[in-house]
């Protein structure tokens, strides 16, 4: 599903991944661990196209990143603060976002948040919600568009346990269902429990790969 062939990413002279070479099969759960500024989420970015690689390449289902396609094409993604319109409820700010792609229907996103544990038809604007709440719904836009692919930048910051617990049931159905997730994380439970193979980076460098 995804080949990362001797991908090097420099800022300036600092190199921040360095000949980082892997391949991650489909349907089944990568876990990307290292502490932090070791380049996790600089990986990710790479794989989904919003940061150019400065060597080598990365192929997603068959298509080269940046060069046949400028993003992977069904790929559901969390990194960082997902730029949600403060003033608006959940649910608004979803079907904004499902307008723009122009084929999820009402159904489709209320699935999504129910999925999640967000209540739809909360009025709530999003300005109000809490970290984790928004971290729900971060998941739910990404899974609104049943993409193939979900890459995920630790995407349980800020769940209570209950919350982890849910997001970690929700990962291994999608998994089940056939989709692979690019999961970057630091709990060290999370990987133990959930990936099916663990990567870890330091300073840049793929130290250990364990399948
Ligand atoms: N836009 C940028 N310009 C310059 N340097 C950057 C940029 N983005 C990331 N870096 C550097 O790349 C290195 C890796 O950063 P990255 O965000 O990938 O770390 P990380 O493993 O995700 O860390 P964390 O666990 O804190 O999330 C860091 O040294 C960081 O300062
Ligand atoms: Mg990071």
């Amino acid at each position: 599903m995804i080949e990362i062939e001797h991908v090097s990413k420099y800022y300036g002279k600092n190199p921040v991944l360095r000949d980082v070479s892997l391949e991650l099969g489909a349907g089944r759960i990568h876990g990307i661990i290292g502490r932090n500024g070791s380049g996790k989420t600089v990986l990710l970015k790479c794989v989904c196209g919003i940061v150019p690689v400065s060597e080598g390449r990365i192929v997603v289902d068959g298509k080269e990143i940046g060069r046949d396609l400028e993003m992977p094409q069904s790929v559901g993604l969390i990194i960082e603060n997902p730029g949600f319109l403060p003033n608006c409820s959940g649910w608004r700010n979803l079907q904004y976002l499902a307008d723009v792609r122009g084929r999820i229907d009402g159904g489709r996103i209320r699935k999504a948040m129910e999925r999640v544990g967000l209540d739809p038809d909360s009025r709530k604007w999003v300005s109000r919600y809490s970290l984790g709440m928004r971290q729900r719904l971060g998941l739910a836009q990404a899974l609104m568009e049943n993409p193939k692919l979900l890459i995920l930048d630790e995407p349980m910051n800020g769940l209570d346990n209950a919350g982890v617990r849910q997001v970690r049931r929700i990962l291994r159905s999608l998994r089940d269902g056939g989709r692979t997730i690019l999961l970057a994380s630091h709990s060290t439970e999370d990987i133990s429990s959930l990936c099916d193979t663990v990567t870890r980076l330091e300073a840049g460098r793929v130290v250990s790969h364990d399948c």
